[in-house]
């Protein structure tokens, strides 16, 4: 099945692309991090709105970078690739010897390259092992892995917690049954068969494994893991009127970083009913978004992959 392509013939059309330039306000000129630069997207923007912009790309994933360095090829020095995980991003800045960030963009999740690859195995779409890792490089359990190792009750936990599957437990007891006469699940065909059989109800509007399929990804690339410390890192390097976007398409990323960024513009973390505030939350952003941002029906119906996403946003304070 051919991959969507999204603009430039890119394999990822990138989510609430204008919303996020007009928070970011890149025509400023400075330093911008991607955190998550995918397919170079919303990098590009970013660079095509000044001369006077650079962007470090950073993101886990080789082929991703490979991409991304195609695109922005003709941006030459103001574009510098980085493999790593953006919950470093303070290493690679002072790698760099930079510190005076004017933009920080975090766009969640996987993309399209990755999910729309026929052998990745992001996707029961493509009978593909059940690899599902962001960085293939690294010496990180793929699914696969998991499903072989993990305990019944911690693969209920994933599936239930990560997927918000109400069949968690049903699910977790055929795999570990099915490891244990001799069939360990090693396909995302295997996999996907096995969670449409157990399912109770299968004339749902999605398929019944993709929530199984999506607990399982986040549990192999630890995405939620210190995402709140990250938010906090990636703030505090702004320089004052620095710009923080977030985009995030699972209420569980959402809710972390909708927390943190509550932190970060000082309420107050005192238990409820305490008379005095003795927490010292002080204010170190505004939020330039009250309610996340959603993508437009326009965007949804050209996209529907943007139909989840949330942005939130916000500025330094001195
Ligand atoms: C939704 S895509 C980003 C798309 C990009 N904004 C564009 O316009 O093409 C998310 C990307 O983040 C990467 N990624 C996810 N978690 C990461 C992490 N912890 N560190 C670095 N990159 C990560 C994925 O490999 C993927 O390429």
């Amino acid at each position: 099945m051919a991959a969507p392509l999204g603009g430039n013939g890119a394999p990822h059309r990138p989510v609430l692309l204008g919303e996020t330039i007009n928070f970011l306000a890149p025509e400023r000129g400075g330093l911008f991090v991607d955190c998550t630069v995918g397919t170079g997207g919303h990098s590009e923007a970013i660079l095509q709105s000044s001369k006077l912009t650079r962007v470090i790309g950073i993101d886990l994933d080789a082929e991703a970078l490979s991409h991304a360095s195609k695109r922005l090829a003709s941006f030459e020095e103001r574009f510098y690739p980085v493999q790593a995980n953006f919950r470093d991003i303070a290493s690679v800045l002072h790698s760099f010897g930079d510190d005076e960030v004017r933009g920080v963009l975090v766009d969640l999740g996987v993309s399209s390259l990755q999910f729309d690859s026929p052998v990745r195995g992001f996707s029961f779409r493509f009978d593909a092992p059940l690899d599902m890792r962001m960085n293939q490089g690294e010496e990180v359990e793929t699914a696969a892995d998991l499903l072989l190792r993990l305990p019944e009750e911690e693969i209920a936990r994933i599936i239930y917690e990560y997927g918000e599957e109400r069949n968690s437990r049903r699910i977790a007891q055929w795999i570990v049954e099915s490891r244990e006469q001799g069939n360990p699940i090693k396909t995302t065909k295997d996999l996907a068969d096995l969670v449409y059989r157990a399912a109770r109800n299968r004339k749902t509007s999605i398929h019944p494994a993709t929530r199984t399929f999506q607990a399982l990804r986040i549990a192999v690339n630890g995405e939620l893991e210190g995402l709140d410390k990250f938010v906090a890192t990636a703030t505090d390097l702004l320089q004052p009127d620095g710009r923080f976007v977030a985009i995030s398409f699972h209420s569980l990323e959402d809710r972390i970083i909708k927390q943190e960024l509550r932190r970060l513009s000082g309420y107050c973390q005192c238990p409820p009913r305490v008379p005095v505030c003795s927490c010292g939350t002080r204010r170190a952003v505004e939020m330039l978004t009250r309610r996340p941002v959603t993508p437009s029906t326009i965007e949804t119906d050209q996209n529907p992959r943007a139909r989840s996403a949330k942005l939130r946003a916000c500025r330094k304070l001195i």
